[in-house]
C-alpha cells in the first residue's frame, strides 16, 4: 500500500461553504440520467441550509416570511461571455442517433454493427494533474445561526490523496476531531465496492478495501465530520484514491463475476425484444454469458462498445411467461459463476387495446394537452416498443424526465450528450406530440464541475448553458421550464449556487436569457408544494408580482404535484391556480403522480387524479396535465405504484377516471 500522507494543518486553510442539499444531491443522488426511484417526496426532502460565507453571497438568505429580497432589475442583459467560459458543443460530442422511433432498441449496437454507428467518445474522469493537486477544499455545511468562531467546525486529521495497488488491502483510518472538544461523529458518503467498515471503540472508523483490476483509475472519496455539540454542523472532505496495477498481476485474487438483475418486463407477441444483460468481474476480465433456455431464433451477442454487456434479441411468437436462465462465468476459471432469472411476460397485442378513446384523442377534442415524462435510454429496455407505442397513442405532449438536465446533457465542460434528447425530439415530431423542455436552471442534478465554478463567473455559466440548450432546440421545443424550485418550504429563496452568486436576480436573468435565446418559446417557472395554501404558495405569488413589476419575461407557472393519497386540498389548488390566472399567466400541471402508501388506496388514487384534472379543466388558463411517467414499471417512485398504467401497461382505475373526465364537459 502506498499511502502518501502530507502534513495537513490541524484546521484546513480554505473553507468552502455550500448549501447542504447541493452537495448531497451531487454526492449521493448521482443524478446523471438515473431513473432510480427516490423514496422521498419533495416535501420530505431535507432542505438546503443558507450559505454561511457572507463574502460569497450578495443576496443574504434571510428569514423573511415571503419571498425577499426583491429582484433589483436587470433591464438588459449584456453579451454572452466571450471567449466562452466552458468549451462549446462540438462535432466530437456523443453521436446523435437519427431515429424516429422513441426506442432505439433495434438499433442497439452489437459487434456486428461496427460499421453502422460511430463509436462514443472516451469517458472523461479525474486527471493525474487533479490528483496531484491534493484533496478538494473541505466544504462546511452550517445550519443558520451558527457562529463558526464560537463553534469551530470539526475536521479529519491526516487525510490526503491515496495511491493503492490492485489486489492489496487499503486500511483507511478516519478520525474526526472537534477543536472545541467532545467527540465528533462521522459518516462515509462514498461507497467503495466490496469494502468493509469497522467502528473502532474510540469514535474512529477503519475502512478496509481491496481494489481489483476493474477499480484501476482515480476516484473521489467523500466523508463527513459532524460537530460534537451540533451534529448539523458538518464538514465534507473529498480525497482522491488512485488504484494502480501491481508489477506482478498474478498477486491479485480471481473472484467470481456478478450479474445485474433485471425486473420483469411486459412485451407483446411480435415485438422486437432487446435486453441488455450486464455481467461484470472485479478482475476486469469479461465474463461469458449464457442463457440455458434461449428462446427460438434468439441471438445473444456482445455489445459493440461495452465489454460487460451482451445483447439478447428475439421476437416472441406466442403469449406466455418466459423465465430466462442467465449464467455468467469467469473468463479464466469457468467454475466461478453467477446465475439469475429474468422474467418476460409476453401478451397478445389485443390485451393493450381498450374502450373509451385514447387520452390524446379526448384531449385534442377539447384543445387540451395531456402529457408524460419520458425517461432516457429506451434502448436499454426490453419493453421499448410497447412503451413507445403506448405513449404515442395516449399523449399529445412529452417532456424529458432527465435527459435535458445539466448533469445529463453536459456532464463535463465541453462534453455534450445530445443523443437522448435529440432522439426524443425526433420521436415526438414523427408522432405529432408537442414537447416540453425540463429544466434549464435548477439547484439539483448539476454536474460537480458546475458546483465548482467560482461565484463571480456563475452568471456567465448559467447564461451560456441556457443559450446552448435553447439554440439547439428552440425550433422544436416551444415550452420550457426555465427555473425550477427556487423557493424553500418556508417561502424564502432556496439556497443554491445560483442564488449564492446572483441573489434573487438569477431568476430574472435566467428568464431574460431564455427569451433572448428562444424568442418564440413559452417560458415557465416550475415549483412543488404550491398546490396548497401556505408560505410557499404566498412566496410564489410574491415572486410572480416581483418579476412582473420588473418586466421579466414570464409566461406561465408549473405545478409539479408529486402527491400521496392523503391529498384533499382541491379548493386550495383551485384558489392558487386562480391567483396565477389573475396575473395573466398560463398554468401547467407538470409532474403529477399519486403515490400509494398501501395498495388498497387505489380508489383514493382515482379520486386525486380525477380531482386534479377537474380543477385544471375548470380553470381556463390551465393548458396541460402531465403525469411524471405513465407506467408504474418506469416511475421514479415505482415502489409506490403512482401512475395511471400498471407495471403490465394495463389501465388502472385512475386511467379510466381520466379518460371519463376528459370526455365530459
Ligand atoms: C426526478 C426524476 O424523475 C428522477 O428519475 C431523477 O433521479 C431525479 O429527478 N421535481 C423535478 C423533477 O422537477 O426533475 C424530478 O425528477 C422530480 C421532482
Amino acid at each position: 500500500m502506498h499511502v502518501k500522507p502530507k502534513n495537513l494543518k490541524t484546521r484546513p486553510a480554505r473553507w468552502q461553504t455550500v448549501p447542504e442539499m447541493l452537495l448531497l444531491t451531487t454526492l449521493l443522488a448521482g443524478g446523471c440520467g438515473s431513473d432510480s426511484p427516490n423514496a422521498n417526496p419533495p416535501s420530505e426532502q431535507p432542505v438546503g441550509q443558507p450559505v454561511t460565507d457572507s463574502d460569497a453571497s450578495p443576496g443574504p438568505a434571510d428569514e423573511s416570511p415571503v419571498i425577499s429580497p426583491s429582484v433589483t432589475g436587470t433591464t438588459a442583459l449584456g453579451p454572452l461571455p466571450s471567449p466562452p467560459l466552458s468549451a462549446p458543443p462540438s462535432n466530437d460530442d456523443e453521436p446523435t442517433v437519427q431515429d424516429t422511433r422513441l426506442h432505439t432498441s433495434t438499433a442497439m449496437p452489437i459487434l456486428e454493427d461496427a460499421a453502422t454507428l460511430p463509436a462514443p467518445p472516451p469517458p472523461i474522469g479525474i486527471s493525474e494533474a487533479e490528483f496531484s493537486a491534493g484533496p478538494l477544499a473541505p466544504v462546511v455545511l452550517a445550519p443558520p445561526g451558527v457562529d463558526l468562531d464560537e463553534n469551530q467546525p470539526p475536521y479529519f486529521e491526516n487525510l490526503d490523496n491515496i495511491t493503492v495497488l490492485a489486489g492489496q488491502l487499503l486500511e483507511l483510518n478516519l478520525a474526526p476531531i472537534d477543536p472545541d472538544g467532545g467527540v465528533a461523529d462521522q459518516y462515509v458518503a462514498t461507497f467503495l465496492p466490496r469494502s468493509r467498515s469497522v467502528d473502532n471503540d474510540d469514535a474512529t472508523k477503519t475502512i478496509f478495501w481491496t481494489p481489483f483490476e476493474a477499480d484501476v483509475g482515480i476516484r473521489d472519496f467523500t466523508i463527513f465530520a459532524l460537530d460534537a455539540e451540533n451534529p448539523e454542523l458538518r464538514v465534507a472532505y473529498t480525497i482522491r484514491i488512485k488504484v494502480e496495477m501491481p508489477s506482478d498481476p498474478s498477486t491479485i485474487e480471481n473472484t467470481p463475476p456478478t450479474i445485474n438483475h433485471i425486473d420483469p418486463y411486459t412485451v407483446r407477441v411480435g415485438d422486437p425484444v432487446v435486453l441488455e444483460i450486464t455481467a461484470t468481474d472485479p478482475n476486469d476480465t469479461v465474463p461469458t454469458i449464457e442463457i440455458s433456455n434461449l428462446p427460438p431464433a434468439a441471438t445473444l451477442l456482445p455489445h459493440r462498445d461495452i465489454p460487460s454487456v451482451h445483447v439478447l434479441r428475439f421476437v416472441p411468437e406466442v403469449a406466455g411467461q418466459i423465465a430466462l436462465e442467465v449464467i455468467a462465468r469467469d473468463a479464466l476459471e469457468p467454475t466461478l459463476r453467477a446465475e439469475d432469472i429474468f422474467i418476460i411476460d409476453v401478451e397478445a397485442p389485443a390485451r393493450f387495446t381498450h374502450e373509451g378513446g385514447r387520452l390524446r384523442e379526448l384531449a385534442d377534442a377539447r384543445d387540451f394537452l395531456i402529457g408524460f415524462a419520458a425517461s432516457p435510454n429506451y434502448y436499454h429496455r426490453a419493453d421499448g416498443a410497447l412503451y413507445a407505442d403506448t405513449a404515442a397513442a395516449e399523449f399529445n405532449l412529452v417532456t424529458a424526465e432527465n435527459s435535458l438536465k445539466w448533469d445529463y446533457v453536459n456532464p463535463y465542460p465541453g462534453d455534450y450528450r445530445w443523443a437522448d434528447p435529440d432522439n426524443l425530439v425526433a420521436w415526438a415530431k414523427a408522432n405529432d406530440l408537442a414537447l416540453h423542455g425540463h429544466t434549464l436552471v435548477w439547484y439539483a442534478q448539476l454536474p460537480p464541475w458546475v458546483l465548482d465554478t467560482p461565484v463571480a463567473s456563475r452568471e456567465g455559466h448559467m447564461r451560456e448553458h441556457i443559450d446552448r440548450v435553447l439554440s439547439r432546440y428552440r425550433d422544436d421545443i416551444k415550452l420550457w421550464d426555465v427555473v425550477n424550485e427556487a423557493i424553500d418550504e418556508d417561502g424564502s429563496y432556496r439556497p443554491s449556487v445560483w442564488y449564492e452568486a446572483m441573489g434573487p436576480d438569477y431568476v430574472d436573468i435566467a428568464f431574460r436569457q431564455a427569451r433572448a435565446s428562444a424568442p418564440d418559446a413559452t417560458l415557465i417557472y416550475n415549483e412543488y408544494d404550491t398546490e396548497v395554501k401556505g408560505p410557499k404558495a404566498d412566496a410564489l405569488f410574491a415572486l410572480i408580482d416581483d418579476l412582473q413589476a420588473n418586466g421579466t419575461p414570464l409566461d406561465g407557472i408549473g405545478f409539479q404535484m408529486h402527491l400521496f393519497t392523503d391529498f384533499v386540498a382541491f379548493d386550495d389548488l383551485a384558489a392558487n391556480m386562480a391567483e396565477v390566472a389573475s396575473r395573466d399567466l398560463d398554468i401547467y400541471v407538470t409532474e403529477l403522480d399519486v403515490s400509494l402508501r398501501d395498495s388498497d388506496d387505489l380508489a383514493e388514487q382515482v379520486a386525486i387524479y380525477e380531482g386534479v384534472l377537474s380543477v385544471c379543466l375548470l380553470q381556463p388558463r390551465c393548458k396541460a396535465l402531465q403525469t411524471w411517467g405513465f407506467t408504474d414499471r418506469h416511475s421514479w417512485r415505482r415502489q409506490f405504484d403512482p401512475l395511471i398504467l400498471g407495471r403490465d401497461y394495463q389501465p388502472k382505475p385512475a386511467y379510466l377516471a381520466i379518460q371519463r373526465r376528459l370526455g365530459e364537459n
